[in-house]
């Protein structure tokens, strides 16, 4: 990179930066429906035990590989270790399978708050809009292409910085109004059952799938295992705590997830009349289950246009970070110009956007293993790719740098990193053999061999 390497101002500059990359439509439209699939509570428990212990370890390391290095993904490993450089470019590969159905679903939001905005809201509550419009050839995709070119705007203008002090703003607000409809959520008649279903773990529905799914959205929701966090913390000063700010990143990323959960799951109840059936909806769950909350709140229309403003903002600050990681390491990799990598950039999101876009509808009887394009990247990379380059991670960190290179990097300046013992036994033991294992029987299950 020619452009001497900027950093973040300080540590709340460098916090809400990762979090307006971690922060986006995984807190809000992945992880209710993966909760509401996934048996409620027993998923919401997993998920916080793995985002303490393998969040935590996973997003220290690879900040403080990104900070002790000063390099993004594949330059950092390869720096640290000759034979290692490949954990950079596996890590590559995720942000460029992912920005593509990120900017559909993105594209679904815009449609919505377009919808809200000109008057259409009470259209969107009937049961089979969403499928209605997922299924149709061309708007979808011009929704798409409209948040591709917005995200692709501001790469190119480099007006991310404007982007950063709009979301200072926009993201407290986001917080504040989905508490309000959270509430309002969980006392809509009926939605009680809701709230015990989030809430109350039923241990019988525990599984090996459950594990694997939360695994795979705490990658996704933390931007873990993508090589965005080492960039990241390339940028991050040597002075800041990188301890608390990995913690504050986690707690509000998780935080918004679980408040997301709070509307979606309770409202299926309420408007469901308890069809448990509706809450294996999957990826339309948000769209189809959101519009009747508005619809029956007062101003409902408004609330609903405000909400789908926000969750806009938060899709396009993270997938502004996506574009801005693909776009880097076409440049560096290929040695060509900014500007050229973004056109390379766009012709892959159009390339593998349109299928996944398409399989919904004109497609839908074009299956790999089973599943639907969008899905099909969705399973890939977060079942299969992240949970490999997570476990590389752990093995580079535990055995090659060693745990101890991480925590002298944290404890730089003399700051205090207290969660020595936890980092090391996650990141050396419990971490890769639980990846292996769940990735083993993840495989076996999407190939029909074995069902768990
Ligand atoms: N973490 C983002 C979300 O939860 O929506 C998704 C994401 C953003 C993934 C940026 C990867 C990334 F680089």
């Amino acid at each position: 990179m020619e452009k001497e390497r900027s950093s973040f101002t300080g540590k709340i500059g460098f916090v809400l930066a990762a979090a307006g990359s971690a922060v986006g439509l995984g807190n809000i439209w992945r992880f209710p429906y993966l909760a509401a699939k996934y048996g409620g509570g027993i998923f919401l428990l997993v998920y916080l035990i793995l985002a303490v212990t393998f969040g935590f370890a996973l997003m220290t390391a690879e900040i403080a590989i990104g900070r002790k290095t000063g390099l993004s993904a594949i330059g950092a490993f390869k720096k640290l270790g000759k034979k290692y450089a490949f954990i950079g470019y596996l890590e590559s590969i995720v942000p460029i399978i992912i920005l593509p159905y990120y900017c559909v679903i993105g594209g679904w939001v815009t449609k919505y708050m377009v919808t809200f905005i000109s008057g259409g809201a009470i259209h969107t509550i009937a049961d089979d809009y969403f499928g209605a419009f997922i299924g149709q050839p061309l708007a979808p995709m011009i929704y798409f292409a409209v948040f591709l070119g917005l995200t692709t705007a501001v790469i190119c203008l480099g007006v991310e910085k404007g982007i950063e002090k709009v979301s200072k703003i926009m993201m407290p607000v986001l917080v504040v109004l989905s508490v309000i409809i959270a509430v309002y959520a969980m006392f809509l008649p009926g939605a009680m059952e809701g709230v015990k279903y989030y809430l109350l773990p039923d241990f019988s529905q525990f599984s090996v799938t459950t594990v694997l799914a939360a695994m795979g959205q705490m990658f996704y929701s933390m931007s873990l295992a993508m090589g965005i966090m080492v960039t990241y913390g390339s940028y991050m000063k040597k002075e800041v705590n990188l301890e608390s700010s990995v913690r504050q990143i986690e707690i509000f990323d998780t935080g918004i997830a679980f408040i997301a959960g709070l509307i979606v799951i309770p409202a299926v109840f309420a408007f469901s009349g308890g069809d448990e059936a509706a809450l294996g909806k999957g990826p339309g769950l948000m769209f189809v289950t959101l519009p009747k909350v508005f619809e029956s709140m007062a101003g409902g229309t408004f609330i609903g246009t405000l909400f789908f403003v926000l969750v806009l903002f938060a899709a396009l600050t993270s997938s502004i970070s996506l574009m801005e990681a693909v776009v880097s390491i076409i440049q560096d990799k290929f040695k060509i110009s900014r500007g050229r990598s973004c056109f390379f950039t766009v012709l892959i999101s159009v390339l593998l956007g349109v299928p996944s876009s398409l399989g919904n509808g004109a497609w839908s009887g074009i299956k790999i293993i089973g599943m639907d394009f969008l899905s099909f990247f969705d399973f890939i990379s977060n079942s299969v790719l992240m949970p490999i380059v997570a476990f590389f991670i752990c093995i580079f960190a535990g055995y090659v740098i060693k745990p101890k290179t991480i925590i002298e990097e944290a404890e730089e300046h003399g700051q205090k990193f207290s969660e020595k013992g936890l980092f090391t036994v996650v990141i050396r033991y419990v971490a890769p053999i639980c990846i292996v294992l769940i990735l083993i029987s993840s495989v076996l299950d999407a190939m029909g061999i074995m069902k768990i």
